[in-house]
């Protein structure tokens, strides 16, 4: 049984991230905390929102992520690296390539409660939640998200289009 505070998780992840090796520093914390994901639900307030900013400044953002069923979320990049915790349900990730001008699946991965996944600035991600059940982790970016000029991907062709609120909901594709 760990402990788990959110404050104090983001102040240590305020930290790590102006270390040196951030990206080993963070994922660090979050395997660590990530050890007993019962006690993040425990302690992690109501969300009202699906996506809530936690906290961000311009070296890290933290977000609760909820994800849905009935919902997958379109291929997408971060422009810098994403450190992923699921502490309620699964989220299955799909992970793709650009190559020939084609978006091409290359594997997929069920995170689940106490799973920590990391995404290079480049990677490409769909996400849905599995089996029929809402899935609620804790993502963490090594920047301020909110203001990165990043992509979504075209389900078929690959094209790269601005992430933008209207071009998400114009992507995003029902599974229900
Ligand atoms: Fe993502």
């Amino acid at each position: 049984m760990v402990d788990f505070n959110l404050d104090d998780f983001v102040q240590q992840l305020r930290i790590a991230a102006r270390e040196s090796e951030p990206v080993k520093k963070v994922r660090d914390l979050m395997n660590a905390a990530f050890e007993d994901p019962q006690a993040i639900k425990d302690a992690m307030p109501a969300f009202e929102n699906d996506d809530e900013v936690i906290f961000e400044d311009d070296s890290v953002s933290i977000w609760f992520v909820r994800f849905m069923p009935g919902l997958h979320v379109p291929p997408h990049d971060h422009q810098t690296t994403a450190t992923i915790g699921v502490y309620e349900g699964a989220e299955d990730n799909h992970f793709y390539l650009r190559e020939g001008g084609q978006l091409v699946h290359k594997t997929s991965k069920r995170v689940g409660p106490g799973d920590v996944i990391a995404l290079k600035p480049e990677g490409i991600h769909s996400v849905e939640a599995a089996n029929g059940s809402q899935s609620c982790g804790i993502h963490v970016y090594l920047d301020r998200l909110t203001t990165i000029e990043r992509s979504l991907f075209d389900w078929e062709t690959g094209a790269a289009r601005p992430f933008t609120d209207e071009n998400y909901d114009l992507m995003k594709r029902s599974t229900a």
